[in-house]
């Protein structure tokens, strides 16, 4: 495993194992691109935005100061539930590219499962594909119900399901229902928003190996073959959160951070049930 490892999708489109997510970076746009071309500096090639995130313009801005070739970067954004409410999914993922300005985006995917409206709005990702604008398309925030009411449509399998993935939300039902289905799970909020950093658990774990907790909770994830998009504003972390590859945690160790699952989210508020925003 490297920083250039890619998991295959279900379209055979390859998304690299571990990304940058860009969620609150910064208010301010110029700040936002430059701490995204420092991680594309650092080895980045993934990054994770999304429409709510107010951040796609400094997306777009980093990856052509960047100067890297687009098919080298792998961008995915998403469509939010207003739009979905008020079934504008094209024009949204429309103004979605044009604040990127990009030509395409490597995934998009349904921010949250709008109750009786995310079967409607798969037919337009559906469509967003099949026009090749959006090279795979996936959900997040999806239980497994919500991925059967697709599967049940008949057409394109969700790629990828992005969902709250990390020690103590460790998911394993919706881990062996993806695995079945070949959708690949991809974590956000992987580090907890942070609360692993002084975990005196995992941080044992990580001086056997001289790392730091936080390495040990990303490692564990790609280990588990999910996809990870840490997020930090800083450099120093970005460095951290992607120097994971030069140690390999043994299964003891892998089993012990599997039984810190708690099911327990950092966002309850969030759930993918209940949510009304
Ligand atoms: N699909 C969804 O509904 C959804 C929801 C939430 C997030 N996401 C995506 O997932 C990405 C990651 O989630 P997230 O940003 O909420 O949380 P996260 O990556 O779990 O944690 C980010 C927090 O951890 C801190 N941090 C990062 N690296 C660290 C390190 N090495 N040592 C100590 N602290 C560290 C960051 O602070 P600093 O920045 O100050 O370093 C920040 O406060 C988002 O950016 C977004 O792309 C998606």
């Amino acid at each position: 495993m490297t920083f250039e490892t890619t998991i295959e999708l279900n379209n055979g489109v390859k998304i690299p194992q571990l990304g940058y997510g860009t969620a609150l970076i910064s208010e301010s746009q110029e700040e936002t691109a430059d701490a995204i071309l420092r991680a594309m500096e650092l080895g980045y090639r993934h990054l994770d935005t999304a429409s709510i995130y107010y951040n796609e313009a400094a997306v777009g801005e980093a990856v052509r100061r960047s100067g890297l070739p687009r098919s080298e970067l792998f961008v995915t954004t998403k469509l939010w539930t207003t739009d979905m409410r008020a079934e504008r999914e094209y024009d949204a993922f429309r103004e979605s590219l044009s604040r990127l300005g990009l030509d395409y985006v490597d995934l998009y995917l349904i921010h949250w499962p709008v109750r009786g409206r995310y079967q409607k709005s798969w037919e337009v990702l559906e469509r967003i594909q099949a026009e090749g604008l959006a090279r795979a398309i996936g959900v997040s925030n999806f239980n497994p119900h919500h991925i059967d009411d697709l599967i049940a449509m008949g057409g394109t399998v969700p790629a990828v399901n992005q969902y709250q993935f990390h020690p103590q939300m460790s998911c394993p039902d919706l881990r062996s229902y993806c695995r079945a289905h070949g959708v690949v799970l991809e974590a956000c909020q992987p580090l907890g928003q942070g609360i692993y950093v002084d975990d005196p658990a995992l941080g044992e774990i990580g001086q056997k190996y001289g790392k730091s907790a936080v390495q040990v909770v990303l490692r564990w994830e790609l280990q588990h073959g999910v996809v990870t998009i840490p997020k930090s504003s800083r450099a120093e972390r970005m460095r951290e959160n992607c120097s994971l590859f030069d140690f390999e945690l043994n299964s003891e160790d892998m089993a012990v951070i599997d039984r810190m699952n708690l099911d327990r989210s950092v966002t309850p508020d969030a759930d993918p049930e209940t949510f009304t925003f």
